[in-house]
């Protein structure tokens, strides 16, 4: 059975992108959250990102999973998948698998802000899982934690993949995590990926990558901002930067203005110059080390029960037990 929740009409959507561009673009210095890069156009440059030789993240995740995923399946003992941010779900599936080898698992339910995508992605998982509930979500995980469909009965596995968790500066991130504890019952489980602390050489070609995928990607923050928004942002006049932060210990990517721009965004009635070389950051990434993450989850009331990496010791995925 499949079915769709949207926890985010249109106009509510609507609403966000525009306190977000209209607080954003108003900052010092300017700054937009990343939930607005993934459209549908967005959502496939991503995944374009996934496949690129410099972006290790998602085959290290899918090498660990490939690896764990029948203990992960087995150590939950969860009859429920829940994903936030589950995107186009390819690696979700070696998670489904295993959960259906154990032989309980009942219900699965993916939650994006990006509808359109999540709708295409998430309908074909009933096709390949006769008898499973996909009760996908329209929702930002920001804020509609407390509206997803969490059964009352049997354990639920919650899993935070691909390193989204990252996105998050520290502050947001731990009212993330107690959030997520909160719509748990004791015993359930929370599965994170997380990208490690490496060489910064490495960690900024990631995020910029030679074909210039990242750089359309981040630049298509703009073009979401013309066609909703009525904007006027010329995307090519802005340059896609990768820097590492090595004291927050996070990358961050930015667009810088190549020249003076002038830009009107005519549907919040707002206009707004970038000087020459005005950066606007556009995404953090942050990069976790073992001691910090768990400390982490035991603050958000988690207790840490497993930590595995791939060979290279790129990536972590943790689980983790609601106290
Ligand atoms: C870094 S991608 C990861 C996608 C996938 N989980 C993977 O591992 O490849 C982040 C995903 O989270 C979604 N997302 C970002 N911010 C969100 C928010 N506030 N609420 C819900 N989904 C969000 C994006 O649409 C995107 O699909």
């Amino acid at each position: 059975m499949f079915r769709i929740d949207r926890n985010l009409t249109a106009d509510e959507l609507d609403k966000a992108l525009r306190t977000d561009v209209a607080e954003g673009l108003t900052a010092r210095p300017k700054q937009l959250p990343p939930k607005w890069f993934y459209d549908e156009r967005g959502s496939g440059l991503f995944e374009d990102i996934t496949r690129l030789p410099e972006y290790y993240p998602t085959r290290a995740e899918r090498s660990i999973l490939e690896t764990h995923a029948d203990e992960i399946a087995e150590a939950s003992g969860a009859v429920a998948l829940i994903e936030l941010g589950s995107g186009a779900g390819v690696k979700t599936r070696l998670l489904l698998d295993a959960m259906r080898r154990q032989g309980e698992l009942t219900r699965f339910v993916p939650v994006d802000v990006s509808g359109e995508f999540l709708a295409a992605s998430a309908r074909p998982v009933v096709d390949d899982y006769p008898g499973l509930d996909v009760h996908a979500v329209v929702g930002d995980f920001e804020h509609h934690l407390g509206l997803l469909p969490v059964s009352e009965s049997g354990r639920q596995l919650l899993a935070v993949l691909g390193s989204t968790i990252g996105n998050q500066e520290p502050g947001p991130r731990d009212s993330f995590l107690r959030d997520i504890h909160d719509v748990l019952h004791r015993g359930d489980s929370l599965l994170l990926g997380a990208d490690l602390v490496k060489d910064p050489a490495r960690l900024v070609a990631a995020y910029d990558d030679s074909q210039g995928v990242t750089a359309a990607f981040n630049r298509n923050v703009l073009s979401v901002i013309n066609q909703q928004l009525g904007g006027d942002f010329d995307p090519t006049a802005y340059e896609h930067l990768a820097v590492w932060n090595a004291e927050c210990e996070w990358i961050e990517m930015r667009l810088r203005a190549r020249s003076a721009q002038h830009v009107r965004v005519a549907d919040l009635d707002l206009e707004v110059g970038f000087a020459e070389g005005e950066e606007m950051r556009t995404e953090i990434s942050a990069k976790f080390r073992r001691e910090g993450l768990a400390a982490e989850l035991d603050a958000a009331g988690f207790d840490l029960t497993h930590w595995w990496t791939d060979a290279e010791g790129d990536f972590a995925l943790t689980l983790a037990t609601v106290r």
